[in-house]
């Protein structure tokens, strides 16, 4: 009997962005109330779930290579079961039956509430597949939060995306834009912020163009920020993906004087060419993009700024490639994420033939060597000063603790007195590659 073996384990590997990271938090929740308990050792495993991205063809062909893996385990165990979630998921649907017969169940992104039904479906023979975009809240049907071992914790309030960038997946395997209601996002940090969570992140595709309904009409980001500032226990508040355009006045604002607000912002430029980003359909110019960095750094001078960019953009020339590097040596930015460019079937770039790939390979080296250098010099920047970390867990040395500065450089400390869930004040004394190191002055 299963029931004498103990709990069921179930094991899952998340790829992709945040909301990914959340949705498996929030699907090991749906299965914990069915008996399964999660397990790090994807050979314990009765459940092997792979929350999937389909944003760059290397991520989509990592998960084939992944289910090819699972083949000894489910010899091992035939009554192992193995689930696809996420967005290769709603992209193929069908065909990873097809092209892999051990997956078992198929769940796109808006039907994780579903889950349980879907075991139970497999546990009778069948091979469900779900990719529909339901009306209901996928999350109001699933189980409230346990408590949380961690200080820190992601909430979505916004879902999907209508902008349409020709290179994007997104709003084809998200759908379109959809923004929970403010009580219930209220509601679920309330409850998080009563089991210990002193940090909260907003997540959304794109995330400042939240209008979710409240009590008294339409909220923006701006608005639920402010709310969730006035949470007793809440002491910091962030918020990703945004998108220029999307970037209320408001919102600027309360980077002006909302202290719980971080000064840390991840606003996505992908090109600083305007020929490219109209091509890309980003509906904003370079000019645009750095009038909107002066408007926020006025806002809040020491905020630190990251940023994505994609070269090898169908048709981008050397010069292009150039108006890029001048707009990254004029923003200066304190963390970027950089990808070669990737055609993704079913997106309108896709039928435009890319540059080579020498070439947008040395692009991708010279723009991380500048953002690199920028990097550092943020981080070198941080030496010297007094500033403020959660602590979220032990580090890899003895008596290490890790945690986070507001601006979101990684910070360790070798302490006995930092806790995790501490704010500490920590001077910075030291910048490494990827953190700094400090030493904790107190509370
Ligand atoms: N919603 C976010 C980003 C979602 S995807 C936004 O609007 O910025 C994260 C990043 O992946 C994008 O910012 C982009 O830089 C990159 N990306 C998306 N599609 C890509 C593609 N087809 N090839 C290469 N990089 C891509
Ligand atoms: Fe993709 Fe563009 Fe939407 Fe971001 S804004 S998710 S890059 S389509
Ligand atoms: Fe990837 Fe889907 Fe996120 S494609 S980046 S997991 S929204």
């Amino acid at each position: 009997m299963a029931e004498a073996e103990g709990p069921k384990k179930l094991y899952i590997k998340t790829y992709g962005c945040q909301m990914n990271v959340y949705d498996s938090e929030r699907m090991a929740e749906a299965l914990g109330a069915e008996g399964y308990v999660t397990t790090d050792v994807a050979e314990e495993a009765d459940m092997v779930l792979l929350n999937t991205c389909h944003i760059r063809e290397k991520a989509a062909e990592k998960v084939y290579s992944d289910l090819g893996r699972l083949r000894p385990l489910k010899a091992a165990k035939p009554s192992l079961k193995i689930g696809v979630a996420g967005c290769v998921a709603q992209a193929e649907g069908e065909e990873i039956l097809k092209r892999m017969p051990l997956v078992d169940l198929v769940v796109g992104p808006q039907s994780y509430h579903r889950l349980p039904q879907m075991t139970k479906a497999v546990d009778a023979g069948e091979k469900p597949v779900d990719t529909d975009f339901p009306a209901e809240d996928k999350f109001e049907h699933l189980p409230e939060r346990p408590v949380s071992s961690r200080p820190t914790a992601f909430l979505t309030v916004q879902e999907g995306c209508d902008k349409f960038c020709a290179f994007c997946v997104v709003p084809y395997t998200r759908g379109a834009e959809v923004s929970r209601p403010v009580e219930r996002i209220l509601r679920e940090a309330r409850a998080l912020v009563a089991k210990g969570v002193r940090e909260i992140t907003l997540l959304g595709q794109n995330v400042n163009a939240y209008h979710g309904e409240g009590e008294d009409g339409t909220w923006g980001l701006a608005r639920i920020v402010r709310e969730l500032a006035r949470i007793e226990g809440l002491d910091r508040i962030r918020y990703t993906t945004s998108h220029p355009n999307d970037m209320e006045e408001a919102l600027i604002a309360a980077h002006g004087d909302e202290p719980k607000l971080m000064p840390y912002l991840h606003l996505p430029v992908q090109s600083g060419s305007d020929r490219i980003l109209k091509a890309m359909n980003r509906k904003h110019t370079a000019e645009e993009y750095i009038r909107l960095v002066e408007r926020i750094r006025a806002a809040r001078p020491d905020i630190l700024l990251s940023s994505d960019f994609i070269v090898g953009f169908p048709g981008e020339t050397d010069a292009d490639f150039e108006a890029t590097m001048d707009l990254i040596r004029e923003v200066h930015f304190g963390a970027a994420f950089s990808f070669k460019y990737s055609a993704r079937p079913g997106t309108p770039a896709a039928e435009k033939p890319g540059v080579a790939d020498e070439v947008a390979d040395a692009r991708l080296q010279a723009l991380q060597a500048l953002v690199t250098s920028q990097q550092r010099a943020a981080q070198e920047a941080m030496v010297g000063r007094e500033v403020r970390v959660l602590f979220e867990k032990a580090g890899r040395l003895p008596g290490q603790m890790v945690g986070k500065s507001d601006y979101l450089h990684a910070v360790h400390v070798a302490d006995p007195g930092a806790r995790v869930g501490q704010i500490g004040r920590v001077r910075i004394t030291e910048s490494g590659p990827n953190s700094l190191g400090g030493v904790l002055l107190g509370a």
